[in-house]
């Protein structure tokens, strides 16, 4: 111990995108943070950074945390689960040393931290040592139902939220028992995903959702979308029926 009072572990979303979705408290946190971490792809920019960039001061440490495989590249291989392990693992020791050695420690996430977010295997990981705050962030789900122009839920209809890596079966009986629901995670499932929608008879309410909010953002009816080609910031959107007809 060097006598230093340890920093504190930040998880902070950042939204779906659009740098006006950030909140006040995430970039008042973000600023004063002498370390900034973030996920990355292998290869990739980081895409939460990219929303905050022009926050970013010279001031600022930056931690890469690249991921050691392409995110979905291998989700049902067996070694998946082990090789990411060894990366928050690894991870949480990196900025550990940078805690212990009393600095605050940002890290970005897309949407929000808790909402399917890397940051809770740091955060597992580092809740026991240092102090440890999570500042929310617009959900992905939530910008995309406002793109789209559709309530998602009202009264007491329940929202399923479906990650896309789900088996096809599954998926389906989910669907078909559901008011209103939104399919994480497509990218390469999307087939299986459009699939197991069409089969629960709701195709013609499933909306398509790509980059929402970003620049790239693309919106289509599930229908109308080449399967083939979904890029991993998508989701399908149902929104409630009820919602519609009142
Ligand atoms: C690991 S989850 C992270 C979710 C994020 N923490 C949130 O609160 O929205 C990644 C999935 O979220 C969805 N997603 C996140 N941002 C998105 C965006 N801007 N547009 C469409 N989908 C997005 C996609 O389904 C993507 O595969």
């Amino acid at each position: 111990m060097n006598g230093t009072a340890p920093g504190r572990l930040y998880g902070v979303g950042v939204g779906p995108g659009d740098p006006e979705l950030v909140t006040l408290k995430a970039l008042r946190v973000l600023r004063a943070s002498p370390v900034v971490a973030w996920f990355a792809g292998p290869g990739r920019a980081s895409n939460a950074r990219r929303v905050v960039a022009a926050h970013l001061h010279d001031d600022q440490a930056e931690v890469a945390l690249v991921y050691p495989v392409t995110t979905g590249a291998v989700e049902d291989g067996s070694d998946y689960e082990g090789l990411l392990a060894a990366f928050y693992d690894e991870a949480a020791v990196r900025l550990g040393a940078l805690l212990a050695d009393g600095r605050d420690v940002a890290v970005l996430c897309e949407g929000d931290p808790f909402f399917y977010g890397s940051f809770m295997y740091l955060y597992n990981r580092l809740r026991d040592g240092f102090e440890t705050e999570v500042v929310p962030g617009v959900v992905s789900v939530v910008a995309g139902a406002a793109a789209i122009g559709a309530p998602l839920v009202c009264l007491n209809e329940a929202l399923t939220v479906l990650s896309g890596t789900m088996p096809a079966d599954e998926l389906a009986a989910r669907l078909q028992a559901s008011q209103a629901a939104v399919i994480m995670k497509l990218g390469r499932n999307l087939p299986k995903v459009r699939a197991a929608v069409e089969r629960a008879g709701l195709l013609d309410r499933a909306h398509y959702i790509e980059r929402v909010t970003m620049d790239e953002e693309r919106l289509a009816r599930l229908a109308d979308v080449d399967p083939a080609a979904a890029p991993y910031f998508s989701m399908v959107v149902i929104p409630s029926a009820a919602a519609a007809a009142r």
